[in-house]
């Protein structure tokens, strides 16, 4: 009983004593609402350390030394900021963050001596005038305190020049003067260009684990297997880069990347991509038609496809043999007729796909999908949830292929009928399309040029089953060959 007794006023006089030590917030920076313009606001972040948001400043406010500053934020400033020499010298700060300011008096002293400096942003800012040696916005990284650096944002910075844009930010020289780096953010600035012969050093970037580029308008960028320590990597709106340089195949020197993100680039296709890593691949806004057969079979351990907004018209059977993981597909098309361009047989080789489509989106009528309709009934078979046997698929002219009357379909073209309808319309034969996926390949043309690889196409259906008769014929006949020749051996 005394004990617990005892126990308790222990507990009381712990807590009261927490209570009763002063937060740094309420000691040094009292936040007072009459006075929000001349202050900033103050977030006790753990016993000895303190963030500070500072919204509406004239000028640098100051900063007590021998505090730990985990996070300082700038922002929304009444007047142009001047941060001229040493502004933060001898602080702590994790993080500095300077956003939607005008920015005068910069130079390469304007950050120096600070603390663990990890984090540095600057948002939404002009910076109205530059005093470093070269005029270039750059050269205030080559200060002691970015040695330590670990994560740069750069975005919707402005700055005035004499040429416009002459003094570039070279990406080279950036990982030279932040040699920590880890994490690099830049959006809407002016890159330099590549230029091939100037790398100095191996170990550019080798820390870097994420780099996004958003409109950064150069045409090439440093060979990306300098920045072996990859992991994400995303590129918005950089088309001429894709068109000058090898990037998607040099993919495969990085051996830590697992996302990419190429929206906006114009990409026609992928073909080169390999990689023992990647398992997110996203492909937005880009100018993919089709999806051929075994396009990802490089790429064992991809798990989520997103595809949204891209023209495409068609996605092969096998077009996804060789990933077992699969899990997350995503197709929205924005195109006028709304037909699906999956191949029906996706529906039963990836029943467990989470499949996202425009809600009024349609498949096509054909034999695989009536095929899928009597598998459903009669088998039980799992099939994707995509397919609901009470909907209606679009007529098209693949359809009127496998047509019983192809005058009596013809009147449907590019209209609905009911997926349990559709018997009635096709005659499909027993052989049953959508088994043996991934065990055979449609033959390579053999020829590369355009024109035969035109022709393959609009003929697709018919050619696909004389060069599959073809090869098996073949085949046989290698094997008897082979066996012929064993035997003549044997004798
Ligand atoms: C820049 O401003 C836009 C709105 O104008 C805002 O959405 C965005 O978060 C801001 N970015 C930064 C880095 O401050
Ligand atoms: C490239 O080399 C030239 C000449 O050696 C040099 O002036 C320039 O600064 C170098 N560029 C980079 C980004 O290192
Ligand atoms: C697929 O996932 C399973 C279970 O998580 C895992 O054991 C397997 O290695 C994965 N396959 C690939 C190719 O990543
Ligand atoms: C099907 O119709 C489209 C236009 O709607 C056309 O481009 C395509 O060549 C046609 N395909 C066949 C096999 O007739
Ligand atoms: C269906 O197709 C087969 C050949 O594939 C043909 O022999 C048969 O007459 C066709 N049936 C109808 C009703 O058109």
């Amino acid at each position: 009983m005394y004990y617990i007794i005892y126990f308790l006023i222990l507990i009381i006089s712990l807590t009261n004593a927490q209570s009763s030590t002063h937060s740094f917030c309420t000691q040094y920076y009292p936040y007072d609402s009459q006075q929000q313009h001349q202050q900033c606001e103050c977030e006790d972040i753990s016993p000895n350390a303190i963030s500070l948001k500072c919204t509406g400043h004239s000028y640098v406010p100051h900063f007590l030394p021998n505090i730990h500053y985990k996070r300082i934020e700038i922002e929304s400033c009444s007047q142009d900021l001047q941060i001229g020499d040493k502004t933060f010298a001898d602080l702590n700060i994790n993080t500095l963050s300077l956003r939607s300011c005008n920015l005068i008096g910069l130079n390469e002293e304007s950050f120096s001596k600070i603390n663990h400096l990890e984090k540095f942003v600057i948002g939404n800012s002009t910076i109205n005038s530059l005093s470093t040696s070269t005029g270039n916005f750059q050269d205030i990284f080559f200060s002691d305190s970015f040695k330590t650096l670990k994560s740069l944002t750069l975005k919707n910075v402005h700055y005035h020049q004499i040429h416009k844009h002459d003094k570039k930010f070279n990406l080279e020289t950036l990982f030279n003067q932040l040699p920590q780096l880890n994490r690099l953010e830049l959006m809407n600035i002016y890159l330099d260009n590549y230029r091939y012969h100037n790398i100095t050093t191996t170990t550019v970037g080798q820390h870097l684990t994420y780099l996004k580029l958003i409109s950064t308008h150069q045409t090439s960028l440093l060979p990306i297997e300098y920045l072996s320590s990859l992991e994400s990597l995303i590129l918005y709106r950089l088309p001429e880069v894709f068109r000058t340089q090898p990037l998607i195949s040099s993919i495969k020197k990085l051996k830590k990347l697992k996302y990419i993100d190429f929206t906006q680039n114009q990409l026609v296709n992928i073909d080169d991509l390999q990689s023992q890593t990647i398992d997110q691949i996203d492909l937005s806004s880009n100018l993919i038609e089709t999806i051929d057969e075994y396009t990802f079979e490089h790429v064992p351990k991809l798990r989520i496809l997103t595809l949204t907004k891209n023209p495409l018209q068609s996605i092969d059977k096998n077009a996804f043999c060789g990933i077992e993981n699969l899990t997350r597909l995503w197709i929205n098309t924005e195109k006028q007729l709304h037909i699906s361009p999956l191949d029906n047989c996706i529906l039963l080789s990836h029943p467990t796909l989470d499949i996202k489509l425009d809600a009024y989106t349609k498949f096509q009528c054909n034999c695989q999908l009536v095929n899928i309709f009597h598998f459903k009934r009669r088998y039980a078979k799992e099939i994707n949830r995509l397919f609901k046997p009470e909907q209606a698929c679009i007529v098209t002219n693949n359809t009127i292929i496998e047509a019983k009357n192809s005058q009596q379909i013809m009147k449907f073209l590019n209209h609905p009928i009911n997926i349990f309808e559709l018997d009635n319309f096709l005659n499909c034969s027993l052989d049953n399309q959508c088994s043996r996926l991934c065990q055979e390949r449609k033959l390579k043309p053999t020829t590369t040029t355009l024109s035969s690889n035109k022709l393959q196409k609009t003929n697709g259906n018919v050619q696909k089953k004389t060069t599959s008769l073809s090869t098996s014929l073949y085949s046989f006949f290698s094997y008897t060959l082979f066996l012929l020749l064993f035997a003549i051996l044997y004798l």
